[in-house]
C-alpha cells in the first residue's frame, strides 16, 4: 500500500537520488529545462541553507519511497509546487495524492498562493492542476503556469492537519528520546 508522508531534512539525500534517477524526459518535465546533476545539487544545497523555505512530502510503499512532492517559498511569499514519481510507479494516483496533501498543508498554513510550472506538452500535469483547481495560463516560450489562490481550510481539513502535524512532532520527540537514551547507555558503559 502506498502512503503519503510529510518529510523533513533527513530525507534530503533520498530526494536528491530520486531527482537524479529521473530519465531525461521526466527531468525536463519536472524542472521545465534539462536540469543536470549539478543543477540538482545546487537545488539540494539551497534546501540545506534555507530549510524553512522548503517542504517535502514523499509517497512510500513497504520497501521504498516512490514519489516526491516539493514546495519552495519565493521571496514574494508565494510557494512553488512540484511533484515527480518514479517511472515504474506512475499512473497509480500517487501525484494526485501528493498534491492533495500539499494543498491541505498550504491551506492550514495560510499560504495565499501556490503555483506550478507546467510545460506546454505536459498534459498529465495540466490535467492534475485542473483537477486541483489550479488555473493554467500561457507564459510564452512554450510554458504554462498553473496557480491557485489558496482558500481557508474547512473544519475537517483544519483538524485533520492539526492532528497529523501533532503526530509528526510526537514521532520526532520519540526519535530524540531514543537518541538521548542511547547516548546515556553508551556513557554508562564507559563509566563501567
Ligand atoms: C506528472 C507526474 C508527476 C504524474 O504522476 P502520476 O503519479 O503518474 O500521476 P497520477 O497517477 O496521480 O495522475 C495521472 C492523471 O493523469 C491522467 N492522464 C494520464 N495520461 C494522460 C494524458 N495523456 N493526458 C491527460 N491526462 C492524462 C490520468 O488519467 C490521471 O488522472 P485521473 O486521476 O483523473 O484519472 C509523473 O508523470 C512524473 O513524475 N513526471 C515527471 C515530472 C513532472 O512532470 N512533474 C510535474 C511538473 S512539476
Amino acid at each position: 500500500m502506498i502512503t503519503i508522508q510529510h518529510g523533513n531534512i533527513y530525507k534530503i539525500s533520498d530526494y536528491a537520488r530520486h531527482l537524479k534517477n529521473l530519465n531525461n524526459e521526466d527531468r525536463h518535465s519536472r524542472f521545465g529545462y534539462h536540469a543536470s546533476d549539478y543543477n540538482i545539487d545546487q537545488l539540494i544545497l539551497n534546501m540545506c541553507y534555507h530549510p524553512k523555505d522548503h517542504e517535502l512530502w514523499y509517497a512510500r510503499n513497504d520497501e521504498q519511497r516512490v514519489g516526491w512532492g516539493h514546495m519552495a517559498k519565493n521571496s514574494d511569499g508565494t510557494w512553488e509546487l512540484a511533484v515527480s514519481v518514479d517511472k515504474e510507479f506512475q499512473r497509480q494516483g500517487i501525484a494526485n495524492d501528493l498534491m492533495e496533501e500539499m494543498l491541505i498543508w498550504a491551506k492550514f498554513h495560510h499560504i495565499s498562493e501556490v503555483y506550478m510550472h507546467c510545460i506546454e506538452d505536459n498534459r498529465i500535469i495540466q490535467h492534475l492542476a485542473k483537477k486541483h483547481e489550479l488555473k493554467t495560463k500561457e507564459r510564452g516560450d512554450g510554458e504554462r503556469t498553473a496557480a491557485i489562490e489558496v482558500p481557508e481550510p474547512n473544519f475537517v481539513e483544519s483538524n485533520t492537519q492539526l492532528f497529523k502535524e501533532q503526530a509528526e512532532i510526537i514521532a520526532e520527540i520519540a526519535r530524540l528520546r531514543a537518541k538521548l537514551a542511547s547516548l546515556w547507555l553508551s556513557t554508562s558503559h564507559q563509566i563501567d
